[in-house]
């Protein structure tokens, strides 16, 4: 008889280990868990904007590799992170003019990207210490996250307090699921903020992508949506057929132009609100397989287009333009100043709850 039995075995290597990882500017100490499924796939997570540091996925021969870019230690992630792997909030994206009224009064929030907000302002939730409690299921092994962002804090009102769970299922699955509860009624959209590249490293020109949506919200020379649904049909946007990621990104196009490459919002067909798959991205060289699913009705296909080569990342990597891709799922940007828009208004008493999955294999 074989001991320990196969499952037993498995099973020991489905668990979450902690260490810590250093700590911020004014001393918070940071912690980093590492979570491995029952087939060894592997989430690196850091309290430190709740990021996602590492994840490790077989390609098609079995063999795991890191599919998320980033730093090595905390002191990249501090020092200058273009947002790599953390959690997005309080509101993901760009509000138009850094303002926006709810019930009659007018806020004024904090210019972070020229006359707009970008990611919830200079220091959103990708920036503080959040706090970690590991959950263990027999679907996988989690990390409950909590903050809790103060009334006025970055220029929002009320009291938020978020719980953001990150799941590694035995499905090969990385799951996040956003919670949020507001003693006033303020706008919330969070979203998570991971590069991925597919093949580990190079240019993701050569991925494949498809994004069910037949409609995307063209944008500004500031990348502020215009409110207009337009059909992507005929034009460098539609991915409503998995397409190369590079092979209309230099086109000749206003929006390409704008957004110096793709850095748009997809209006997924999925309007129901359930979870349902929003995108497909694969790479010919290693197999590996990405779909995401989602309850939330856009998604952000952001082509790296700001990476310069500037960043030196994990194993020496240098990380050159279009290097990484980041398909985050979202409402719209600059919702709250769009009334067409599905709303991103949350009210005391009511819950906010979204769900995202990020899920692996390979062909
Ligand atoms: C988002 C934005 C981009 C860029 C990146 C970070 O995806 O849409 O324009 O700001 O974040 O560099």
């Amino acid at each position: 008889m074989l001991w320990p039995p196969a499952t037993t075995a498995a099973m020991a290597r489905h668990e979450i280990k902690k260490q810590a990882f250093g700590m911020t500017d004014s001393g918070e100490p940071v912690e980093l868990y590492t979570l491995t499924n029952a087939n060894g796939m592997e989430a690196r997570i850091m309290t430190y904007g709740g990021t996602v540091v590492s994840l490790k996925t077989p390609d098609r021969h079995g063999k795991l590799g890191d599919v998320a870019l980033g730093y090595e230690t905390l002191d990249g992630y501090v020092k200058n992170s273009p947002y790599f792997g953390a959690i997005i909030g309080r509101y993901g994206n760009r509000i138009g003019k850094a303002r926006f009224s709810l019930d009659g009064k007018e806020h004024t929030l904090g210019k972070n990207n020229g006359e707009n907000m970008l990611h919830g302002g200079f220091k959103g939730f990708d920036k503080v210490v959040w706090k970690a409690k590991e959950v263990k299921s027999k679907d996988g092994v989690g990390l409950s996250l909590s903050y809790v962002s103060k009334d006025g804090e970055e220029g929002f009102p009320g009291n938020l307090t978020v719980i953001v769970v990150y799941t590694l299922t035995n499905n090969n699955e990385l799951k996040i699921e956003y919670n949020a509860t507001t003693d006033k009624t303020t706008v919330v959209n969070l979203t998570n903020h991971s590069y991925f590249n597919l093949a580990g490293e190079g240019s993701i020109l050569q991925h494949e992508l498809m994004i069910d949506a037949s409609r995307f919200t063209p944008v500004d020379a500031g990348l502020i949506p215009t409110g207009e649904l337009r059909s992507v049909k005929g034009t460098s946007m539609d991915f409503t057929q998995a397409t190369l990621i590079g092979a209309r990104i230099d086109q000749q196009d206003e929006q390409l132009t704008a957004g110096r490459g793709y850095d748009h919002n997809w209006v997924l067909n999925n309007v129901t609100g359930s979870l349902a798959l929003a995108a497909r991205v694969y790479e010919p060289g290693s197999g590996r397989v990405m779909e995401i699913y989602t309850t939330e009705p856009g998604i952000q296909f952001y082509s790296g287009n700001f990476l310069d080569g500037s960043i030196t990342g994990k194993n020496g990597q240098v990380y050159r333009k279009r290097y990484g891709l980041c398909l985050e799922t979202q409402h719209f940007p600059d919702s709250p100043n769009k009334p067409g828009f599905p709303s991103t208004v949350l009210k005391p008493g009511r819950k906010y709850k979204t769900t995202t999955i990020y899920k692996f294999s390979v062909k």
